[in-house]
């Protein structure tokens, strides 16, 4: 799929999420003890983005066929992820009843359950990488998404949201929110991409560059998406507030246009290219 045609990645997406779909229900099986509450954020129909860029990295510069380090990766980052979505959604962070058009995980169950399943995902995100990856890669690989995780980078993000670093009322301020709080993990799903096919020089930088720029594009239309329940000075900071939606979406277009150039000439662009497009063009 070296061109960009919207049925190709149709049918890219659908069999690369059937296959990371598959690696997370062995990953957290029925079987394994809180299985049940765990599985209810993880397998509920969430876009994958993460995953996908992280496949399609290894895709666009792969060699052989490296999709089994690969699939560990994007599971690890989802895993991340979904715990951060669990926590984000408690009545002590955004206080949501409903994700994906479902109750959230402390609704469904209880807030102690919410607590303790986002504990476990993370934990286990961290056990997924070291038991597939090749023990050198593991390490690299677990420092890459702790840094990105954490806080040094998505909980440094939430850290701002929540207004305990003092306001965050400039742009400036408002990118360096959101290059923690989304860009950070989206980014490091494009770097363990990189990893998995072996590449630590120019693809690898290249990629990671793609990664904050997309990460970036994805957040400045998630504020679009969201402004309407952002509205008012208790709302969360935004870049809608401060730059307004023609800015905000001009912002993510260049972007998402530079990120596309990024990697155009790499072996296999063509999902690379797509899921840039994929995260303007989103409604959800
Ligand atoms: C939602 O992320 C939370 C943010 C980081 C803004 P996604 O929009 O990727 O959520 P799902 O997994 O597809 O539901
Ligand atoms: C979700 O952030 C949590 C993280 C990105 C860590 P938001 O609060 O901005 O996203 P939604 O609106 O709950 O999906
Ligand atoms: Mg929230």
């Amino acid at each position: 799929m070296g061109t960009h045609d919207g049925r190709d990645f149709d049918h890219w997406r659908r069999d690369r999420i059937q296959e990371f779909e598959a690696f997370l229900d062995r990953a957290v099986p029925n079987s394994a003890p809180f299985a049940s509450p765990m599985r209810y954020p993880l397998l509920s129909g969430g876009k994958r983005i993460r995953p996908l860029l992280c496949l399609a990295s290894c895709d666009a510069i792969r060699i052989g066929r490296d999709v089994d380090l690969a699939l560990p990766m994007a599971a690890a980052v989802e895993l991340i992820h979904t715990y951060s979505l669990v926590h984000d959604d408690l009545p002590c962070m955004d206080d949501d009843d409903e994700r994906r058009g479902r109750p959230t995980v402390h609704k469904a169950y209880t807030q102690a359950t919410a607590v303790l399943v986002g504990d476990a995902l993370l934990t286990h995100a961290f056990r997924i990488l070291a038991s597939h990856l090749p023990s050198a890669m593991a390490g690299e690989a677990i420092v890459k998404l702790a840094d990105a995780s954490g806080h040094l980078g998505m909980i440094g993000g939430q850290v701002l949201d929540m207004g305990l670093d003092g306001p965050v009322d400039s742009v400036e301020r408002v990118t360096e929110l959101h290059a923690l709080k989304t860009g950070r993990l989206i980014r490091c799903a494009c770097e363990l991409g990189a990893m998995a096919a072996g590449d630590d020089g120019d693809l690898l930088r290249r990629l990671t560059r793609y990664g904050e720029l997309v990460g970036m594009a994805f957040q400045l239309v998630d504020d679009i998406l969201d402004a309407d329940e952002d509205e008012g000075d208790r709302g969360p900071p935004s870049f809608v507030k401060l730059l307004g939606v023609e800015e905000t979406a001009r912002r993510a277009e260049d972007a998402v246009a530079e990120a596309k150039e990024l990697v155009r000439d790499m072996p296999r662009p063509g999902p690379l290219l797509a899921l840039a497009e994929f995260t303007v063009a989103r409604k959800v």
